[in-house]
């Protein structure tokens, strides 16, 4: 960053706007496999906290993609710029008042540190959607699996490009094992932590 880009104050503070939303700004950071079901987990929380007159929004990767992220492909070095840029939207969206669930692989622990570190750790939650790699094939709801093991596409998580597990999760769900409401109840739960006078 330049030395002549200076920090421009305004006169309503993050807490101001949280306020006036009448709830506390989070971001629930999904990681897992390709298929694990980060994404119908993120939109069934958003459903459910909506029903609750909850301000919040889904950043989810294929969607992310298709605009802010078009530029952005597979390599290591793009997966962590896409996660740098996803997490300052997460920043910003929370610094207006929103509570925003995000739905990326986010294979690497570094770029989920880098994502914890930007969001801030007292907002940040991470959930590793931990279906395992078996099952997420066998579903292969996009037909990815499919290609990346025939060889049609390359860097493909979990066939040709790593996952490197959380251990860092502040919780764990795995959605071949748990119904869709209960996983819900266990997000909402785990949101009442960072929410405690809002729900
Ligand atoms: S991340 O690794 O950079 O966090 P992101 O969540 O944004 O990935 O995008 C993953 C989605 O892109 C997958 O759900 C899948 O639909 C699609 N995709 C296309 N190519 C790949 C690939 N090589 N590896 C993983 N996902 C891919």
């Amino acid at each position: 960053m330049s030395n002549h880009v200076l920090w421009q104050e305004g006169q309503v503070s993050a807490k101001d706007r949280a306020q006036l939303l009448g709830q506390q700004p989070a971001t629930v950071w999904l990681t897992g496999l390709s298929g694990a079901g980060k994404s119908t987990l993120a939109f069934a929380l958003e459903r459910e906290l909506h029903r609750l007159g909850r301000a919040c929004y889904v950043l989810d990767g294929d969607n992310v993609r298709h605009g802010l992220n078009r530029d952005l492909g597979f390599s290591a070095q793009h997966r962590s710029e896409n996660i740098r840029r996803v997490a300052e939207v997460a920043r910003l969206m929370n610094d207006a008042g929103m509570i925003v669930i995000s739905a990326f692989i986010s294979p690497f622990h570094a770029d989920r540190k880098m994502a914890r570190e930007i969001i801030g750790t007292g907002s940040f939650r991470e959930v590793f959607v931990s279906t395992a790699l078996a099952v997420c094939e066998a579903r292969d709801q996009k037909g990815l699996y499919v290609k990346a093991r025939s060889g049609l596409l390359a860097q493909f998580t979990g066939i040709s490009s790593p996952y490197e597990v959380s251990e860092t999760a502040d919780l764990t769900i795995d959605t071949a094992d748990m119904p869709l409401d209960q996983a819900v109840a266990q997000l909402l739960k785990l949101l009442t932590s960072c929410q405690a006078s809002c729900f």
